[in-house]
C-alpha cells in the first residue's frame, strides 16, 4: 500500500528504484558503486571462509584430513555422502553422547578409529558445526584441499633420532620453544618411573594407539586435547623434535626394556630373598643356638645329676 502511495507523483517520495537511476545518470558514480560492491563481495566472503578454514585448522586438522586417507579420525572428503547433515551436526556437538547412545554408525566409526574418541570442541554450536560441514563439502569438491594429507616421507627413523627423542622426552635437551619436558607429565616404559609425571597417560604404546607415525606426527604438531593444547599451542614442537620423539616412542614400544627391567627386579628380589634368608638363618642359629643351649645345658646337667643319683 505504502509503495503505491509513494509512487504517486503527488507524494514526492522516491523509491529505491528511482534513486538508483542516478547510477545511470552519472557514470563516475556508477563505477564507484560497482567497485565498492565488488570490494564487499570480493573481500567479504573469502574473509569469512578464511575464518572457518582457520577454525578447521585449529580444531579439526590434527585428527582429520580432507582427502589423502585417515588420520586419527576418518578422512572427511565427501563425508556428507556417508551420513545426513543433521546426524553429523549432532555428532560434532557431542561425539561421546552419540557413541554412548548405541547408534550403530557411531559405534562403527568409533571402532574403526580403534576406540579413540573424537573430542567435543569447547564452544561448538550447531551453526558452527553446519559452517564447518559446508566448508568440508566445498573443500571435498576441490582437486586438492589445503587440508589434504601430505604424503611426506617420515622415515626411516635412525637410532640417533630415537636417542634424541629420549633426551627431549626427559628434558635433558630443551625444547626449542621452551615447552615443558614430557617427563613432567608422562612416563614411557620404565623411563621416568616414579619420577615421571602421572598427569598424562603412559606413552609406551602411543604410536599404535594414535594409529601410526603419520597420525601421531600430525597430532603432535597441533595437539587437540585440553592439557596438551594449553602447553603446546603457543610453544609448538618443531618438525625435528616431533620426528625424534615419534622415533623414540616407536623404539620404546618395540624394545624389551620393560621385560628386562622387570626380570632384573625379580632376580634382585630372589637374591635379596636368598641372601636375606641366609643372613636370617645365621642370626637365628646364633641366637637360637644360644637360647637352645641355655635351656639344654641345665637340663643335661639336671639329668646328669639325676642319672648319677
Ligand atoms: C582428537 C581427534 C579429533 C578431533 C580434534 C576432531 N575429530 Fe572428528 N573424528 C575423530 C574420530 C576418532 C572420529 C571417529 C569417531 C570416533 O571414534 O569418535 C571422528 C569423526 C568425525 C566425523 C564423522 C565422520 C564420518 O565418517 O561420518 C565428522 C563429520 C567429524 N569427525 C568432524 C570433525 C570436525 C568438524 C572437527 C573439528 C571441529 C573434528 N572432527 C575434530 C577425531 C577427531
Ligand atoms: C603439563 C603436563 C604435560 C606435558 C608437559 C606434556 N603432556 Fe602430553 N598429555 C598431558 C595430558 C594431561 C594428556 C591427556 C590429554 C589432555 O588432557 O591433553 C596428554 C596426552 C598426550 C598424548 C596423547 C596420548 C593418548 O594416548 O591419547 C600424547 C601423544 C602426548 N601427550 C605427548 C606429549 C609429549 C611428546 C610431550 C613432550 C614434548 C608432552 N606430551 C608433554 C599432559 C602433558
Amino acid at each position: 500500500m505504502k509503495r503505491i502511495i509513494g509512487n504517486q507523483l503527488t507524494s514526492g517520495k522516491r523509491t529505491l528504484f528511482d534513486r538508483s537511476l542516478f547510477l545511470l545518470k552519472s557514470p563516475l558514480k556508477t563505477i564507484t558503486f560497482f567497485m565498492l560492491f565488488g570490494l564487499i563481495l570480493g573481500y567479504g566472503s573469502p574473509a569469512q571462509s578464511q575464518d572457518i578454514a582457520q577454525t578447521f585448522k585449529q580444531n579439526c586438522s590434527s585428527c582429520h584430513w580432507i582427502g589423502g586417507g585417515r588420520l586419527i579420525g576418518p578422512d572427511l572428503k565427501n563425508v556428507s555422502q556417508r551420513k545426513d547433515r543433521d546426524w553429523h551436526v549432532r555428532f560434532i556437538l557431542d561425539p561421546k553422547a552419540m557413541i554412548d547412545s548405541g547408534d550403530p554408525y557411531a559405534k562403527k566409526i568409533f571402532a574403526e578409529a580403534k576406540n579413540v574418541l573424537m573430542l567435543k570442541v569447547p564452544g561448538m554450536t550447531a551453526k558452527l558445526a553446519n559452517d564447518l560441514l559446508d566448508f568440508i563439502e566445498a573443500e571435498s569438491k576441490l582437486d586438492s584441499s589445503q587440508f589434504a594429507g601430505k604424503k611426506v616421507a617420515l622415515g626411516p627413523f635412525s637410532a640417533e633420532d630415537a636417542a634424541k627423542g629420549l633426551e627431549l622426552f626427559t628434558g635433558r635437551t630443551k625444547l626449542e620453544n621452551n615447552a615443558p619436558g614430557c617427563i613432567n607429565c608422562h612416563t614411557v616404559n620404565s623411563v621416568g618411573g616414579s619420577l615421571g609425571g602421572r598427569l598424562g597417560p603412559d606413552l609406551t604404546q602411543v604410536v599404535a594407539r594414535l594409529q601410526g607415525r603419520t597420525a601421531i606426527t600430525s597430532w603432535l604438531s597441533a595437539p587437540p586435547t585440553a592439557t596438551m593444547k594449553s602447553q603446546f599451542q603457543n610453544k609448538p614442537l618443531n618438525e625435528q623434535e616431533i620426528k625424534s620423539l615419534v622415533a623414540y616412542f616407536e623404539s620404546s614400544a618395540n624394545n624389551d626394556r620393560y621385560n628386562f627391567d622387570s626380570s632384573i627386579i625379580w632376580i634382585a628380589v630372589i637374591f635379596c630373598g636368598f641372601g636375606g634368608s641366609l643372613f636370617g638363618l645365621i642370626l637365628f642359629s646364633g641366637i637360637w643356638g644360644k637360647r637352645f643351649r641355655a635351656v639344654r645345658h641345665p637340663l643335661v646337667k639336671l639329668s646328669k645329676i639325676r642319672g648319677e643319683s
